[in-house]
């Protein structure tokens, strides 16, 4: 076995969320919570009925299957998050600032000390992306010059 294969079998046998204890059942209690509050709240709740309607059973699933998929390396989840944020009317830096409150408190609530940490670790890389994203497809961050 080469040694980038071999590398990438330890980490697979070794997720990031079974070090501090997350599994499925603490996965869905802090998707569930989340999003019952995202709903209830008067800036995101809009955001999302607008695209997803009342088809909150599906994005639930799927978020679970998001999150087994960065903490416990599952492979579940096989989807372009980018590109589905891009779409989104009215998502911009300050409701991404804002989900990640919620995010933040939500999760510090529902999950043991160590478990919140990570997942708000990740959640906050991944907002960062993702604001950066749309940011550049927006033109608000400039192309490099080397690019037509
Ligand atoms: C202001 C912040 C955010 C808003 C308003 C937002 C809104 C949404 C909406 C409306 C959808 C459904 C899209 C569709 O079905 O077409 C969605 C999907 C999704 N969101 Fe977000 N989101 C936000 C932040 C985040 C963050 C920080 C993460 C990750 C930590 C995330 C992960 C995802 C994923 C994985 C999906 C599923 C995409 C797919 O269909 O494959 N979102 N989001």
């Amino acid at each position: 076995m080469t040694d980038a294969r071999e590398h990438v079998m330890r980490i697979r046998r070794n997720p990031p969320g079974l070090r501090v204890g997350v599994d499925e059942e603490m996965i869905r209690t802090l998707v569930h919570g989340f999003y019952a509050r995202v709903r209830e709240d008067e800036r995101l709740g809009p955001v999302f009925s607008a695209v997803i309607g009342d088809d909150w059973d599906a994005h639930l699933d799927k978020m679970c299957d998001f999150w087994s998929s960065v903490l416990l390396l599952t492979a579940r989840y096989s989807g372009k998050p980018m590109v589905k944020h891009i779409g989104i009317a009215g998502i911009d830096r300050a409701l991404f600032l804002h989900w990640l409150d919620l995010f933040r408190a939500t999760a510090r609530e529902l999950c043991p000390p160590e478990a919140a940490e990570l997942f708000i670790h990740r959640a906050e890389r991944i907002a960062d992306s993702l604001a950066m994203g749309i940011a550049f497809a927006r033109g608000e961050i400039p192309r490099p010059l080397s690019e037509a």
